[in-house]
């Protein structure tokens, strides 16, 4: 059964905010980093393929695991987490939906003005002039690890790269401006499918429990944040979240 607080902080709250990760994309059947054995830092070297040096070393290599990751978001359907976060989303007056995912499942579910902490696997930009190449390559499916040189920017020439946050870098400073103020604004704060363990994305929790907000994990393994936040449901973000669309207003 949904938890009552969640049910009237969803009826009564005028500023709500979900943070998101790897877990709400899941169910559509893309692999998250941290999971046991299907997770991508799993099975992939975090070093040899998301670093500004390992880019440096060997582009293709890079270049052609992103075409991977791109051809599987492609192929993946929006699962009911991200409809469920679309519906509140056209409920509420001041909804901000912030990700640490590349994917664009939240968008394609109907999610408007998502804020991409660590950018998008559609917008890759040059390394050079920052030119922003939309989806740049457009091929339908590559190999997994198979290498593939990036492509050339159209303005200077030089190599596009893909337009996500990897180790070591900065997040975009207008979504992490944006992510911030909604956290330290809200009233009713959602932390869904993440691991919590990465910074400072994991910080805007803790600005949204200073805020005072009900902050609420879904999650359906334990992360260590359960102490601190208002509550903490364990179980898939479909179900739990479907549960709760219906449960406040009677959405099924
Ligand atoms: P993680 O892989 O660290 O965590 C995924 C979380 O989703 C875990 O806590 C799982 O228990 C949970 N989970 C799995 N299935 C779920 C489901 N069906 N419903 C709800 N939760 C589920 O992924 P993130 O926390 O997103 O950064 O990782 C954060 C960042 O680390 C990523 O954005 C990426 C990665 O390195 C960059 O690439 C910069």
């Amino acid at each position: 059964m949904t938890d009552e607080r969640i049910v009237d902080a969803l009826r009564a709250s005028r500023r709500v905010v979900f943070l998101t990760g790897a877990g709400v994309s899941a169910e559509s059947g893309i692999p998250t980093f941290r999971d046991r054995q299907t997770g991508l830092w799993e099975r992939f070297d975090a070093a040899e393929l998301a670093t500004p040096e390992a880019f440096e070393r060997d582009a293709p290599l890079v270049w052609g695991w992103y075409e991977w990751r791109r051809a599987l978001a492609r192929s993946a359907q929006p699962n009911a987490a991200h409809r469920a976060i679309a519906a509140i989303g056209d409920r509420i007056p001041n909804f901000t939906l912030i990700t640490q995912n590349v994917d664009d499942l939240h968008e394609r579910a109907g999610s408007r003005d998502v804020v991409h902490l660590h950018g998008e696997l559609g917008r890759s930009r040059c390394e050079q002039c920052g030119l922003e190449h939309r989806d740049p390559a457009g091929r339908v499916a590559s190999l997994e690890q198979r290498r593939i040189d990036p492509p050339r920017c159209r303005g200077c020439g030089a190599r596009v790269r893909p337009g996500v946050v990897w180790f070591g870098e900065q997040l975009p400073e207008d979504a992490w401006q944006r992510a911030r103020d909604a956290a330290q604004r809200s009233e009713l704060f959602f932390v869904c499918g993440t691991s919590s363990l990465v910074q400072p994305a994991a910080s805007l929790t803790d600005l949204a429990i200073g805020a005072g907000a009900l902050t609420v994990q879904i999650n359906p393994n334990l992360t260590g944040i359960e102490s601190t936040v208002s509550v903490a449901l364990r179980g898939s973000a479909g179900a739990v979240l479907s549960e709760i669309l219906a449960a406040t207003w009677g959405v099924r």
